[in-house]
């Protein structure tokens, strides 16, 4: 039997993990990793055995490296479970959580640990009964209120900021969605005529035609690459000589259609200093679409999409 694939009890693996990875790898970290799946348990009438050839495995993978390195500056009685690290991010924003990517909301995975029925690994018995009510005194984007919700409890949330708030409940209210799919249809429609009709677009266009004529006589695929990848081009020098050779082009269609490439209005908030005029315009616009829509919940709801699509995140009133 090759050495590391030698069966270990919980206390073997944690000296051995100890000096093979000079970390400080106590027993319950060996528990916890058995407790959570991440190396399987051999044995289940006296002596739990470990293989150390799984131990390696998970050390020297990404997630093992990071539990490592965060126990290293924060303690190795950080239960790295509730990281949920190694859940990727279209699970961590799972259906409505996506609908803003508010940055400091809960992992819900996290909450929903909390809230269901099961023992923790202090053998402590947490859970919540169907119909009980939890409360978030500071409810941000809502999660704990959806995840009370999905749980089949009743939850309140409270929270100081008027916009959290409103992600909070655009997240569990009902819709009525034939006339949030008609004002999105309208609002949708009206846009594009818009924009269709604006110098922006045929710039664009213009632009995208001429950099697709220029990338195809410049850089053709494969043969840039190629050639890049043989040392005959030195792509920096090259992409900076064609980015200067490409700039009296872009200047032209900027003359020719008259389009503004710096904020006049730049300095006044986020959508100042981040969005052209021209683009301020048209998410203004559309802010006063949605500004008449009748029904208060649609409007709530198109509120926060439009906000998501700006990415400003905080109060549209800025524009
Ligand atoms: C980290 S966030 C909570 C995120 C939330 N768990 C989620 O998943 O979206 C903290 C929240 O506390 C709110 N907050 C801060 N001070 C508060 C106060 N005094 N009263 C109510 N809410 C407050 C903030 O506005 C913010 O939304």
């Amino acid at each position: 039997m090759a050495l590391d694939n030698q069966l270990v009890t919980i206390k073997q693996a944690s000296e051995w993990a100890t000096d093979f990875f000079k970390k400080n790898i106590t027993p319950s970290n060996i528990s916890y990793l058995i407790q959570y799946g991440r190396v399987k348990k051999i044995g289940d009438n006296g002596e739990t055995l470990i293989n150390k050839s799984e131990l390696i495995k998970y050390y020297s993978s990404f997630y093992g490296q990071r539990e490592i390195s965060w126990k290293d500056s924060l303690g190795n009685d950080l239960n790295w479970h509730l990281s949920f690290d190694s859940i990727k991010e279209a699970e961590t924003t799972k259906h409505v959580h996506r609908l803003h990517p508010y940055k400091g909301k809960f992992i819900p995975h996290l909450v929903q640990y909390f809230i269901d029925d099961h023992i923790d690994e202090f053998k402590k018995k947490i859970y919540f009964k169907n119909g009980d009510i939890i409360l978030d005194p500071f409810c941000g984007s809502g999660t704990a209120l959806v995840q009370a919700n999905e749980s089949g409890l009743h939850a309140i949330g409270i929270d100081i900021s008027e916009f959290n708030s409103l992600i909070s409940n655009a997240k569990i209210q009902d819709y009525n969605f034939s006339d949030l799919n008609k004002e999105i249809s309208i609002i949708t429609e009206k846009l594009q005529k818009y924009v269709y009709s604006s110098n922006v677009y045929k710039f664009e266009k213009d632009l995208l035609e001429s950099l697709y004529q220029f990338n195809n006589k410049y850089f053709p695929a494969p043969e840039f690459r190629r050639k890049v990848y043989k040392g005959e081009i030195n792509e920096a020098k090259y992409s900076k000589l064609k980015e200067e050779q490409f700039l009296p082009i872009f200047d032209n269609l900027i003359k020719k259609h008259a389009v503004s490439v710096k904020s006049k209005t730049s300095g006044n908030g986020f959508l100042g200093t981040w969005c052209l005029d021209d683009i301020r315009k048209e998410i203004k616009y559309v802010y006063n679409m949605v500004e008449e829509i009748k029904n208060k919940k649609t409007k709530e709801i198109i509120m926060i999409i439009l906000s998501r699509f700006v990415l400003a995140g905080q109060q549209l009133t800025l524009i």
